[in-house]
Parts: structure tokens; C-alpha cells; sequence
């Protein structure tokens, strides 16, 4: 298998950009290894906790896309010769007490809950379409060119993912909530 391990030396100025660039690279990974993987316990709590049927299946086939997700960064961890690693995200561990606050403060059963959970949904979608797009560009300038497909493949899907939320949020649930 072909993996992009380490071979910078530094250059004319005795800059060492492409490694100080790998490491960025590398911390914004395992940053997102972890995320991933602690979004993956609070979608079924998400899921079950979603009024509208509707939400609860998009949480659920989330749920499946971001086991893939993690496996991805596995993979990318290898091309990288580089261990699996996590590192605690703070910002993931604050949005997800975000939606935990919001079920706690809403009704069960009602349409005000889904929007909230929506609204906590899409942050955490938000904060990763960030971190893969950047990620991805990283990857692009340090000519990794498979760990940047890779990455490129679940921006796509976490693009999707919230677009879906988008379009729960316009077709019924504001307006219900409204009306409540
Ligand atoms: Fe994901």
C-alpha cells in the first residue's frame, strides 16, 4: 500500500513548513477521530429522543454514515504511516451537551424539540464541514493525494446530512412549532 510518512527535509531558509503543515494536519485528525467517534454514541440518544419520524431517520442513517466516517480516518491514519489516535475535542463535547440541554428542556412528543434538535444537529454538522474542508485542502498542498479524496468523500456526506436537516426543519417543523 503507498503511505505518505514523513520525508521533509527542511528548505534553502531552514523553514520547516511541510512538517509544521503535516502536524497541523495530523492534530485536526485525530481531533476529528475522536469527534466522529463520540457522535457516534450520541445519535441514538439523538434518534430516540426526536419526535418526527422523519428526524429520527436522519439521525439513524447518520449514524451509519459516521461509523464510516471513523473508519475513513482509519484509513487515512494508514496512508499516513501514522497511529489511530484521538485527542479530547472540546468543541464536539460542547455541542453535544448543547442537545442534550435542549431535549432536557423540551416537552417529549412535541415539534419544538425537533427544531432544537435540529438547530444542535446542524452546529455539529457545521463545525465538521469545516474541519474536513479545510483538512482536505491541507491534504491537497501537501500532495496527499488519497487522504484528501477520502476526506473530500465525507465532506460530501456530512454536506448532505445537513442539507437533509435543512429541508426537515423548512417542510414542517418550524411551521408546527409555531402553531404550538
Ligand atoms: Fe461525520
Amino acid at each position: 500500500m503507498k503511505t505518505y510518512s514523513k520525508n521533509f527535509g527542511s528548505s534553502s531558509n531552514g523553514s520547516h513548513e511541510g512538517e509544521d503543515l503535516r502536524r497541523l494536519l495530523l492534530d485536526g485528525l485525530r481531533d476529528l477521530y475522536w469527534a466522529e467517534t463520540r457522535l457516534t454514541k450520541s445519535l441514538p440518544t439523538m434518534a430516540q429522543a426526536a419526535t418526527s419520524k422523519g428526524l429520527t431517520r436522519a439521525f439513524e442513517s447518520h449514524l451509519s454514515e459516521t461509523e464510516e466516517h471513523v473508519n475513513r480516518i482509519e484509513r487515512v491514519f494508514k496512508l499516513l504511516d501514522e497511529p489511530a489516535q484521538g485527542k479530547k475535542c472540546a468543541a464536539m463535547i460542547g455541542l453535544l451537551e448543547e442537545a442534550d440541554e435542549i431535549t432536557k428542556s423540551t416537552k417529549d412528543g412535541s415539534l419544538v424539540r425537533d427544531c432544537g434538535l435540529i438547530l444542535a444537529a446542524q452546529k455539529v454538522e457545521h463545525y465538521e464541514i469545516a474541519s474536513y474542508g479545510t483538512l482536505r485542502t491541507i491534504a491537497e498542498i501537501l500532495g496527499y493525494e488519497e487522504v484528501a479524496d477520502i476526506l473530500q468523500m465525507t465532506l460530501n456526506e456530512e454536506e448532505d446530512a445537513d442539507s437533509k436537516l435543512t429541508q426537515l426543519a423548512q417542510s414542517h417543523i418550524n411551521v408546527a412549532a409555531a402553531q404550538e
